[in-house]
């Protein structure tokens, strides 16, 4: 799919490696030694080269050296000294994927000395190609290079493009945040079937497949959750005397507040960078 062009990848961490998994095991990349990957920690890089088979360097410079594709996932902490190494160093003529939280486009293309620049924000399920990735990309993006985006983010599940880079700062509260408030109301649901007396494995069990049932059923249905949700709910029946307390303890709210504090915070900390 991306045949014989040079992917470096700037940071190996968590993502980066999520990453890496995902197009080598979807084929989407089909020769792993096309990738390389600097990062500063030589375990990691032993461990990339043992576990994928693709090439490590400690040299950021080195690795972007021929690239086609830069993809930068390191630490948004990290970025300003990544980018004054790599300043003037990517071929004028790569592809520069970042995924780094909260960094936009004009700072990448300043702080890079480079045009072609697309900003993404995945989330944590690219690991299982569930991701959720919205992304938006410089003026000076060519056709070729917005289809080898698409084709790598489709590899780490649903991607979005978007002109209107402030949804980037949008989805980064709604669907990369979003998961840990999910995955928190997880715990509070098994941890609920605990205290009812079911073994925390049985209470996992019911709660995911609960979760999943109810997404497929609004993907298959496109209906609104509150028609879903009154057909479950009988008069003076079981699911409206739970209801009624998740609504007296402020559920709406404190969820919307939550993802708007998550969203602020993003904004805050692109600022800092
Ligand atoms: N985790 C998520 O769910 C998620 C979702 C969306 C976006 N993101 C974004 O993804 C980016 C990476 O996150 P992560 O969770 O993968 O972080 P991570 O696990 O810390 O990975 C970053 C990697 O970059 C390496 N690194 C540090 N300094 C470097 C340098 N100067 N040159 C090259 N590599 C360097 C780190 O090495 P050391 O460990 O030795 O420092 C580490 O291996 C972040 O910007 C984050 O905002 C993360």
């Amino acid at each position: 799919m991306l045949t014989d062009l040079k992917i470096a990848f700037i940071g190996g961490g968590t993502m980066g490696e999520m990453i890496i998994n995902r197009l080598l095991s979807t084929k989407t990349v089909e020769k792993s030694e096309r990738i390389i990957v600097s990062d500063p920690l030589s375990a990691q890089c032993l461990h990339l080269e043992k576990e994928y088979g693709v090439r490590t360097t400690n040299c950021n410079i080195e690795a972007v050296q021929g690239a086609s594709i830069v993809i930068l996932a390191v630490k948004p902490q990290v970025l300003a000294e990544v980018m004054a190494m790599l300043k003037g160093k990517i071929p004028p003529d790569a592809l520069v994927i970042s995924i780094v939280g909260g960094v936009s486009i004009l700072s990448l293309c300043q702080g890079l000395n480079h045009a072609a620049v697309v900003r993404t924000m995945p989330n944590i399920a690219v690991q299982v190609g569930h991701g959720t990735t919205v992304w938006s990309l410089s003026s000076t993006v060519t056709e070729i290079q917005r289809s080898h985006t698409q084709v790598i983010l489709q590899a780490l599940g649903k991607e979005f493009a978007t002109q209107n880079e402030h949804y980037l700062d949008m989805a980064t509260a709604l669907s990369s945040a979003g998961t840990g408030f999910v995955f928190l109301y997880i715990e509070a649901m098994i941890d609920a079937g605990v205290r009812m007396g079911l073994t925390r494995t049985q209470a996992q069990e019911l709660t995911l497949h609960t979760i999943a049932g109810s997404v497929e059923l609004m993907f298959h249905t496109s209906e609104h959750p509150a028609v879903l949700r009154n057909k479950v709910t009988s008069p003076g029946g079981v699911t409206a005397a739970g209801l009624y307390e998740l609504e007296k303890g402020g559920m709406r709210t404190v969820i919307s507040n939550a993802v708007l504090a998550a969203l602020s915070r993003t904004q805050e900390l692109g600022n800092m960078s």
